[in-house]
């Protein structure tokens, strides 16, 4: 099967055989990731530019790894060295990257919305790395495949995400995409932090974390983004932990296991502690070795790939 899209904006409208597909070619790539020599010459010849306009760790390296493992060429911009700081448009700065004959743009921009208007103007492949408050789709994709590996299912479980749900695109994604493949979803939060009319989305909203941790299967756990926030939004980040922090006295209590989740990067001691951020419950650095897969089946199957992947028998 093949994606309806080229572009890969956001899990909004994809459709459940969508994501599976995804998702199930994601494992293939874990297997040929565990193999002596961790690459395919699927994408030989293709192209591919991260730009990203906002600081990454996880998701700039994860695609720059799944692009090598793909055997595509890749190349980096960063905006900060770059002629965006004179003044260039981030129009310009695409049709001038793509006259380069780029294949794929991989794209993280602080503007919700950018790149679906760079979809708009160029003929590349545009992958979402993340944008504004919108969307960051191959981390809900990477989400969805860690607890699939966990549980063996996504239908049925009830995911509950904690935190600053307003100015979060992962939540955003997460609801979309574990919405469409039957997970019962909830978030939870202080009102400040929570967008009007989400329950819209589907979801069931918990004011108190205690409630959520009875409930969930799964908590994830959204760092706080002092970066996007307004101020006065809670009155302080010990409020915030004594609230809605995930800590370990918490988790004792709870009698029951749940498994933790978090995007990164970490607060320690604000929205988790490093006792559950580092415990056994915890498979933060799972979704870390996913989205390089997740990552790798995306490029893939946007560049057309369908059937086996050369040289794996389980795909
Ligand atoms: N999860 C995530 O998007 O992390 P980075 O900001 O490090 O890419």
């Amino acid at each position: 099967m093949q994606l309806r899209s080229r572009h890969l904006l956001g899990l909004e409208g994809l459709t459940r055989d969508e994501i599976n597909h995804i998702l199930e070619t994601a494992f293939s790539f874990k297997n040929v990731l565990q193999r002596p020599i961790p690459k395919v010459p699927t994408l030989r010849g293709k192209t591919v530019v991260n730009l990203f306009f906002e600081p990454s760790t996880r998701t700039r390296f994860s695609f720059e790894l799944a692009e090598k493992r793909l055997s595509a060429d890749s190349a980096n911009f960063s905006a900060s060295t770059s002629s965006v700081k004179k003044g260039e448009t981030l129009k310009d700065t695409l049709r001038n990257i793509e006259a380069m004959r780029m294949d794929f743009v991989v794209i993280r921009h602080s503007a919700s919305g950018a790149p679906h208007f760079l979809s708009r103007c160029v003929d590349a492949s545009i992958i979402n790395a993340g944008d504004g408050t919108h969307e960051h789709p191959t981390q809900a994709l990477l989400d969805m495949m860690t607890l699939k590996e966990k549980t063996g299912k996504l239908e049925g479980l009830k995911v509950v995400i904690v935190g600053d749900i307003e100015h979060s695109r992962v939540a955003r994604s997460d609801i979309f995409g574990m919405r469409t493949m039957g997970v019962d979803v909830g978030v939870c939060g202080p009102p400040t932090l929570m967008p009007r009319g989400i329950e819209e989305m589907g979801v069931t909203v918990y004011p108190h974390i205690e409630d959520a941790l009875k409930e969930a299967d799964v908590l994830n756990m959204l760092r706080i983004q002092l970066e996007r926030q307004g101020t006065g939004l809670f009155p302080s980040l010990r409020e915030y932990r004594n609230y809605f922090g995930l800590t370990k006295e918490r988790i004792d209590r709870l009698g029951k296991d749940v498994i933790i989740m978090h995007p990164g990067p970490l607060n320690r001691g604000v929205e988790i502690d490093s006792e559950v951020a580092d415990g056994d419950c915890s498979v933060i650095l799972n979704q870390v070795t996913n989205g390089v897969a997740v990552r790798m089946a995306v490029l893939y199957l946007l560049a057309g790939g369908r059937g086996k992947l050369e040289g794996d028998d389980n795909a």
